[in-house]
């Protein structure tokens, strides 16, 4: 299957770097995509971008959000030698970080380095055994010295940093390699929906929030959830897969390729019950597989949707993803497609009568 147009912005989508706090080049593509069908467009104070489909007759308004933040580092030193000493942004396992390629975003240019490794050869059989940390690791970015890192290479302390990672679809386009799925697939299915809903004209006030910072604690959901005024919201995320080896359907139950993910638990938040329950019925009305999956760690956006101002039913819709927070994961188009299809049907099936049903605990 060549790669068709949707295939194409989840390419751009996951290859651009945008750690936490620095997330303009994908803010730059969200309003790119949705300048022309949206009605109006409002960037919050942190840098979450907002865009709105305005019916002038409808009681509610939905709010859609996913974020663009990725994990990265940042560059906290320049040692003599020239060696970049970085803070990690997000959760990273330590093992994910040492003996990968990086880029580093500096004023002047995008660069590249590398994570190095002690070598296995001059180790004690103690120091092999062990897990490195992080306070030891640094990038090699080539440079000769401090100075050199800083006047040729443009190098300064708070430079951001992201993995260098390609994106690569395989078997003809079914599953597809890229770092940051979590949560650039959730920012390329909000793209879609809006365009989706964009033709149809749904029975509420459509209010997308693509947001900044929700690694480091949900921040820029804050800012948009109290902006977007919402009276329910679903967030898009990344789902949790736990279909591979070394991982047990205890921990996670979603597979990829049976479709997407409705949360029923995870650290953050439980879902409104009488939205769960129209999620998955709707789901199964409409022939669209849905998964369910209840994790004991995990935190996302919609947790602070929840609780902004008097509080809204919410649910998280996941697209299951492989090897998350690290530099390669992987996806199914499909679910991807059908994740697509159900937030759209959900979107327009929300008439005032039905928020109404679904916002009351009579
Ligand atoms: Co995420």
């Amino acid at each position: 299957m060549a790669a068709d147009n949707f295939e194409n912005l989840l390419e751009e989508l996951t290859n651009v770097g945008g750690p936490s706090g620095f997330e303009e080049p994908v803010r730059r593509i969200v309003e790119r995509e949705l300048e022309p069908v949206v009605d109006t467009r409002e960037i919050d104070g942190l840098g979450s971008a907002i865009s709105i489909l305005t019916n002038e007759s409808a009681k509610y308004r939905v709010l859609l959000t996913a974020h663009m933040d990725e994990l990265g580092l940042l560059v906290k030193r320049i040692t003599p030698e020239g060696f970049l000493k970085f803070q990690p942004i997000g959760g990273w396992l330590p093992q994910a970080i040492i003996g990968q390629r990086w880029i580093v975003k500096t004023h002047k240019a995008e660069i590249a380095g590398v994570t190095g490794i002690k070598t296995v050869h001059v180790m004690s059989a103690k120091e092999r055994a062990e897990i490195f940390d992080v306070e030891g690791m640094f990038i090699d970015v080539g440079a000769t010295s401090d100075e050199d890192a800083r006047n040729r290479l443009g190098v300064r302390p708070g430079d951001p940093v992201y993995p260098d990672s390609k994106f690569k679809a395989l078997e003809g386009g079914a599953r597809l390699i890229g770092k940051a799925w979590d949560d650039r697939v959730g920012v390329a299915v909000l793209i879609q929906v809006m365009k989706n809903l964009a033709e149809v004209k749904p029975p509420i006030t459509v209010v997308g929030a693509a947001t900044v910072q929700e690694e480091i604690g949900l921040r820029g959901a804050q800012t948009s959830g109290y902006l977007a005024e919402a009276d329910i919201a679903i967030n898009l995320e990344s789902g949790v897969a736990g279909d591979y080896p070394s991982i047990s359907l205890d921990e996670a139950q979603e597979q990829i390729g049976a479709g997407p993910s409705i949360f029923f638990h995870d650290s953050s938040m439980i879902p409104n019950t009488r939205f769960r329950d129209f999620v998955v019925d709707l789901a199964e009305r409409e022939n669209i597989p849905i998964q369910f999956n209840v994790l004991s760690g995990y935190g996302q956006d919609g947790s602070a949707i929840q609780r902004t101002r008097g509080g809204a039913p919410v649910v998280n819709i996941g697209v299951p993803t492989r090897y998350l927070h690290s530099h390669q994961g992987l996806v199914a188009r499909s679910d991807i497609d059908e994740c697509v299809r159900l937030v759209t049907k959900i979107v327009t099936s929300l008439a005032d009568n039905v928020v109404e049903n679904l916002r009351s605990f009579d």
